[in-house]
């Protein structure tokens, strides 16, 4: 069984890789190591299975269809997990036509190949994102979901849109995974629990933006891979799926977490919220754990523990 994952050297798909590797698949990855975060830190997620026999490596960007196609021909993949995209809010107001123009027509690119090649299943990174402003909590995948509120949530939401396109049109499988704020080891530094554990044990400022009371579904990204995992197993036709942590924690909370386990007071300056920040993420993870089996194990103690001392050894 042959599966490509496109990102697989970020966090997530790199992850992902070492699992799948581990559990004997062969993996091809697909990734154009940009610099949206030091691209070496990518080097080092792949460093331990580059020279696995299993794993193929393509440095290739998911907009480039004629090479995607040559890389199906070449490879006869079975199965697709579909990571590779420019992640992040901020970032994402900051140069919107740069999201739309990967995350769109590279998502369009994969599913265009997954039609030709009868791909047996297809698994699509989208985001709690998409579920903007929602003021029902939790956030359920039947909640209305027509309000995005930055572009980077716009165009997951236009991923999901056309991954039931082809569902409808070809019957291919795919499965939508919205990820609810994911952390641990290699985790991406743009987000909170990276920042603010940097922050912290330098003894430099956290930028608190609003009051602190904004929360969070922070999920660990051994519970995300055993959700994935879960998907990639099950033909389901079209679903989408939240993928959340059990636990659900305010800003403020989560910064004394760092200060607890890290025993280093933060340093916590207050600013404006920010356009595009959701006050709050609350995954209802009823139907994960109905059709997925999934139940997240790591609590947000435990998993900052040993993302803590993960960050400790190899962050900067
Ligand atoms: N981390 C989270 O909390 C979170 C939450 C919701 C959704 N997601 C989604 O999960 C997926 C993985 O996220 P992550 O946190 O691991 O981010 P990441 O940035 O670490 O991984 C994405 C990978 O995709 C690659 N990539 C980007 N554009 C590409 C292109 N044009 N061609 C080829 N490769 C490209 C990047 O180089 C990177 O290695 C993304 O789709 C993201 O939007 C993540």
């Amino acid at each position: 069984m042959k599966i490509l994952v496109t990102g697989g050297a970020g966090f997530i798909g790199s992850h992902l890789v070492k699992r799948l590797l581990n559990e004997g698949f062969s993996v091809v990855c697909v990734d154009n190591f940009n610099n949206f975060y030091d691209p070496q830190v990518k080097e080092r997620n792949v460093k331990n299975f580059i020279n696995n026999p299993n794993f193929r490596l393509y440095r290739e960007d998911i907009r480039n269809f004629e090479v995607l196609s040559k890389i199906f021909e070449r490879e006869r993949i079975d199965k697709i997990v579909h990571l590779a995209a420019m992640a992040g809010v901020r970032n994402s107001i900051r140069c919107p036509s740069l999201y739309t123009e990967v995350n769109i027509p590279g998502t369009v690119n994969l599913l265009e190949l997954a039609k030709k090649y009868k791909i047996s299943n297809f698994v699509f990174a989208s985001s709690s994102s998409v579920y903007g402003g929602n003021k029902k909590v939790p956030f359920s995948e039947d909640d209305p979901v027509n309000y995005p509120i930055s572009p980077y949530a716009a165009a997951k939401k236009a991923g999901e849109l056309i991954c039931y396109t082809y569902h409808h049109l070809y019957n291919l499988n795919i499965t939508c995974l919205r990820f609810f704020t994911v952390y641990g080891p290699a985790g991406r530094p743009d987000m909170a629990p990276y920042k603010f554990t940097r922050l912290v044990l330098k003894g430099d400022k956290i930028l608190m933006f609003g009051d602190g009371s904004s929360q969070r579904s922070y999920t660990y990204v051994d519970d995300i891979i055993e959700g994935i995992s879960s998907a990639l197993d099950k033909e389901l036709g079209y679903e989408i799926i939240n993928l959340g942590g059990s636990e659900l924690v305010s800003l403020k909370n989560f910064i004394s977490l760092i200060e607890n386990i890290s025993g280093r007071k933060a340093k916590i300056k207050r600013a404006l919220e920010q356009p595009g920040d959701m006050p709050i993420t609350y995954a209802d993870i009823s139907k994960a754990k109905r059709l997925l089996n999934y139940a997240p194990r790591t609590n947000l103690e435990k998993g900052m523990t040993i993302f803590i001392s993960w960050f400790k050894k190899y962050g900067k």
